[in-house]
């Protein structure tokens, strides 16, 4: 069966721009959804003229929206909300999450700054999701800078290298499901 994605964000958008720019084995990105309709990645899609559906916390308006747009994988690229337990369930195992750490190290908000501040492994993980935040099993995941090599690094800089490996990251991701 031909996947088509739909890719939630609410901010930058840098891991949609990544797959809309997949140039070996693109994918077809159905419907871009989004928690916050002025986020800068929404500007990615309209260049691209992708639909863009403007989440107002309706799940099951949402469920029906994807559905009537053929989605059949969902790709969670940023995005800050919480899916409620019935919505994964009827995506179940066909939901993706890209999360800026080593996980099960670091879940939740502000990964890079806290695990830097630790000086901590640092890395990317994409997994699929369940009910739980940043649980679920590991479909992907890459150390970026070894904890004793966090200190060579500013913060600046640690941030790059995980974005960047995480544009890397998507696009891998989306061959393997
Ligand atoms: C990424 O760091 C991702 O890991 C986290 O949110 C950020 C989204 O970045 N969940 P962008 O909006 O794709 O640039």
């Amino acid at each position: 069966m031909k996947k088509k994605w739909s890719v939630f964000i609410s901010g930058r958008g840098t891991n949609l721009k990544a797959l809309i720019d997949k140039k070996t084995k693109p994918i077809d990105i159905g419907l871009v959804v989004t928690s916050n309709p002025s986020a800068p990645g929404v500007l990615y899609a309209l260049e691209e003229k992708l639909p863009v559906y403007d989440f107002k916390g309706n799940w099951q308006n949402l469920h029906e929206k994807l559905q009537e747009k053929q989605i059949t994988h969902i790709f969670l690229a940023g995005f800050m909300k919480i899916l409620p337990a019935e919505f994964v369930l009827k995506w179940e195992g066909r939901i993706l999450n890209l999360h800026p750490s080593l996980l099960p190290s670091y879940p939740g908000l502000q990964s890079i700054k806290r695990s830097y501040k630790d000086k901590a492994d640092m890395g990317v993980t994409i997994h699929f999701v369940n009910d739980k935040i940043d649980d679920g099993k590991i479909l992907l995941q890459e150390k970026v800078i070894k904890c004793e090599d966090v200190h060579k690094y500013t913060l600046d800089e640690a941030e790059k290298m995980i974005h960047d490996k995480e544009h890397e990251l998507v696009c891998r991701a989306v061959e393997l499901v």
